[in-house]
C-alpha cells in the first residue's frame, strides 16, 4: 500500500492519483524542499526533538539528494503525490529509519507554503537582475545618442521635440518602479510559515524563528492558520510580473511603431527579425510582438490565481496546489521577455537623420512660440490663442508656420521680433526644456544612472 493510506481499505484509483499529483510543478520546488528540510532538521536537533546523530544522518541524506538534483538524476514519482513525499521516501531509501523523524512538527501544508515562498524569492532575485540588465541596455543605447532629437507624441500625434534618450529613460523609470514592486513582493514572500503544522501549530517545543534565520528569510508567520492559507505573496509576485510585462509590451509597441517605414525612427537588427514565407522583402519584428502578446498571458495568470483564492474557506485547501503553475509560468515567461528585450534594445539601429527631420516640423515648436510670448508678459491663454491663429493662418495658406513673415506674425501679437525664427530648431527646443524632469536633462540623467554602481 502506498504512503499515508493505512487507515484506508482501498488503494487510490490510478486516474484519481494521476489527477491530484503535483509532481510536474513540484519539480521546480525540489531545491527549496531540500533546503527547507535541512533547516527543519537542524531546528529539531536544536530543540532536542531529534538527537545529534539522527540529525547528522538526515542532513547527510539530504546532501546526497541535493547532489542527485544537481546532476539531474532525482526523479519524482507520481506514486508519492508530491515533492514532499518523494523526498521523504528517497531519504528513507538512503538513510533508513531516521528519515521517518524528519516530518516531526511539520505538515505538508506549512512545508509547501515554505517551498513555494523560497521558490518565489529566488524568482524575484532572478527577475530583478534581469530588470537591471534591461535598464542597462536602455542606458547604453541612450548614451550612444546623447544629442539626438525626435518628436515626442501625445495621442500618437506629433507634440514637441524631445531627446531620444529622454524617451528611453521613460522606460527606464517604469522598470525602476517594477524593481521596487518586486522588492516589496520579496518582503511579503520571505515569511517563514514552517511550524504552523497543518494549521494549529504544534505541542512540541519547536522554534520557527531558527528556521527563519537559517533560511535568511525576512520574518516568521504570526498566525498558524493564516500561514497555511496565505498566498498573497504569489498575488504580489504576479501583480509585479503583470505590470512589468505590461511595460515590456508598451516598449515593444513603441519600438514596433518607430520601426515602421512610416515612422522610420529605428531599425531592428537582422538578428532580431524574421522573414515571411511568402513575401521575400519582409522583415518582421516577431520577437517583440511575442513579448507584447505574452503580457496578456501574464496578466491572465494573475487573474487565474485570484480566481483560485477567492472562494476558499479558511485553512489549507487542495485548491492551493493550483496556485503554483501560474507563478511558474509567469516567471519563465517574464524572464525570457526581459532577456529578449535587452538583446533587441542593444541591437537597435537609430535613424538620427529621420528623427530630426520629423522633429523639425515647425508646428512642433508652436508651444515654444507660446512661451516666447509668455516671457514677454502675455497671459498664457492669450498667447495660446495668438499662436493657434497663426497656425490656422499657415495651414489655410499652405505655408509652414516658420514661413509666415514677421508682419504676418505681428498681426497676431505685436511682441514678435526677428528672434522668433530662432525657435524653429528642434535641438534648441529640446535643450530649452530645463525644468526638473524635462527633456533637456536626459543626457545628464543617463550619465548619472550609468555611473551609479547598483545599476551594474
Ligand atoms: N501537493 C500539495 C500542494 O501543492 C501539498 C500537500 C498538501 N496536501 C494535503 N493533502 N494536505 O499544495
Amino acid at each position: 500500500m502506498p504512503v499515508l493510506r493505512k487507515a484506508y481499505s482501498q488503494a487510490l484509483d490510478p486516474l484519481v492519483a494521476n489527477f491530484i499529483t503535483s509532481i510536474k510543478e513540484d519539480s521546480e520546488l525540489v531545491a527549496a524542499d531540500l533546503a527547507g528540510s535541512l533547516a527543519h532538521c537542524r531546528m529539531l536537533e536544536a530543540r532536542a526533538l531529534i538527537t545529534h546523530e539522527q540529525a547528522a544522518n538526515i542532513a547527510g541524506g539530504l546532501k546526497q539528494l541535493s547532489e542527485l538534483v544537481a546532476n539531474g538524476s532525482l526523479e519524482l514519482s507520481a506514486e508519492f503525490e508530491d515533492v514532499h513525499m518523494n523526498v521523504e521516501k528517497q531519504l528513507e531509501k538512503l538513510i533508513g529509519e531516521d528519515a521517518l523523524r524528519l516530518h516531526t512538527a511539520r505538515s505538508r501544508n506549512d512545508q509547501v507554503a515554505l517551498d513555494f515562498r523560497l521558490y518565489v524569492t529566488a524568482c524575484i532575485d532572478t527577475i530583478c537582475g534581469l530588470i537591471r540588465a534591461l535598464q542597462n541596455a536602455l542606458l547604453n543605447k541612450a548614451a550612444q545618442y546623447p544629442e539626438t532629437v525626435m518628436p515626442g507624441y501625445t495621442h500618437l500625434q506629433r507634440a514637441q521635440p524631445v531627446l531620444f534618450s529622454h524617451a528611453l529613460l521613460a522606460f527606464f523609470q517604469m522598470l525602476d518602479r517594477d524593481f521596487e514592486r518586486f522588492q516589496h513582493a520579496r518582503l511579503t514572500t520571505s515569511v517563514n510559515p514552517l511550524g504552523a503544522g497543518a494549521q494549529a501549530g504544534s505541542a512540541l517545543d519547536i522554534d520557527p524563528s531558527l528556521v527563519t534565520s537559517w533560511l535568511k528569510m525576512a520574518s516568521t508567520f504570526k498566525n498558524s492558520i493564516d500561514a497555511v492559507t496565505d498566498r498573497d505573496f504569489a498575488a504580489d509576485f504576479l501583480m509585479a510580473a503583470s505590470l512589468c510585462s505590461t511595460h515590456l509590451s508598451q516598449l515593444s509597441e513603441t519600438l514596433i511603431v518607430w520601426n515602421t517605414s512610416e515612422f522610420g525612427f529605428i531599425k531592428f537588427a537582422d538578428s532580431c527579425t524574421t522573414s515571411s514565407s511568402l513575401m521575400p522583402q519582409k522583415k518582421n519584428p516577431d520577437p517583440v510582438e511575442i513579448v507584447r502578446g505574452k503580457a496578456g498571458s501574464t496578466t491572465g495568470e494573475l487573474v487565474n490565481l485570484l480566481m483560485t483564492l477567492k472562494g476558499l474557506p479558511l485553512g489549507y485547501n487542495r485548491d492551493l496546489q493550483e496556485t503554483k503553475p501560474p507563478v511558474i509560468r509567469a516567471f519563465k515567461s517574464l524572464s525570457e521577455c526581459l532577456q529578449v528585450m535587452a538583446v533587441v534594445t542593444e541591437a537597435i539601429q537609430v535613424q538620427q537623420a529621420r528623427m530630426r527631420e520629423v522633429a523639425s516640423d515647425p508646428e512642433l515648436m508652436a508651444t515654444d512660440l507660446v512661451e516666447y510670448l509668455v516671457v514677454k508678459g502675455v497671459p498664457f491663454r492669450l498667447a495660446h490663442e495668438a499662436i493657434a491663429q497663426a497656425v490656422r493662418q499657415a495651414r489655410e495658406s499652405g505655408t509652414a508656420l516658420s514661413e509666415l513673415t514677421l508682419a504676418e506674425l505681428r498681426a497676431h501679437s505685436s511682441l514678435f521680433e526677428d528672434d522668433v525664427y530662432d525657435l524653429f530648431d528642434p535641438v534648441r527646443s529640446a535643450a530649452a526644456k530645463t525644468s526638473p524632469g524635462g527633456t533637456a536633462n536626459a543626457d545628464k540623467q543617463v550619465q548619472i544612472a550609468l555611473e551609479s554602481s547598483d545599476r551594474l
